[in-house]
């Protein structure tokens, strides 16, 4: 991932953050996702009073995309903290990784989590998520290797 790239994605997540709905955590993610043609799909996470239906920045970036009939990805920046300033690196949680999984190659698509445009980290999906179980794995005659 190029730098600018990155920072890019991450200016995005960031904007994106401020349009978080989580009154119950005060816990505020903004996510931006890019498609392999440069386009960026961003998210926040959207809690809900009943709890259960809250989803997470990612995944409303993700159904986002795929929602308008987008398939092929390249990365995501994420950037989540308590309410206020930017404070931590917020790693995706299990299911949001899983949902990468559904809809990208675990040894390309690139995971950015980000503090600032000065401070992140990037790391594969397959760092994340290894040993992974995805579509592959539903096709007949899959060897079990990857
Ligand atoms: N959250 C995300 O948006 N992404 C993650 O990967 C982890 C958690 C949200 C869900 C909830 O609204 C709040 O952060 C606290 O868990």
């Amino acid at each position: 991932m190029e730098k600018g790239d990155c920072q890019k994605l991450i200016r995005e997540a960031l904007k994106a953050r401020e349009f978080s709905y989580s009154p119950y955590s005060d816990y505020r993610v903004g996510a931006a996702l890019m498609t392999k043609e440069g386009e960026i799909f961003t998210g926040c996470n959207i809690e809900n009073a009943a709890y259960t239906p809250t989803v997470c920045a990612e995944r409303t970036a993700f159904f986002k995309a795929v929602g308008e009939g987008r398939r092929d990805f390249a990365a995501i920046a994420i950037t989540g903290s308590p309410a206020g300033r930017m404070s931590q690196l917020s790693w995706p949680c299990g299911v949001c990784r899983q949902v990468m999984m559904e809809f990208c190659d675990p040894e390309e698509f690139y995971v950015i989590v980000a503090v600032s445009e000065e401070v992140y980290q990037v790391r594969r999906l397959k760092e994340l998520l290894p040993e992974g179980f995805g579509p592959a794995n539903l096709q007949k005659g899959h060897s079990g290797k990857e």
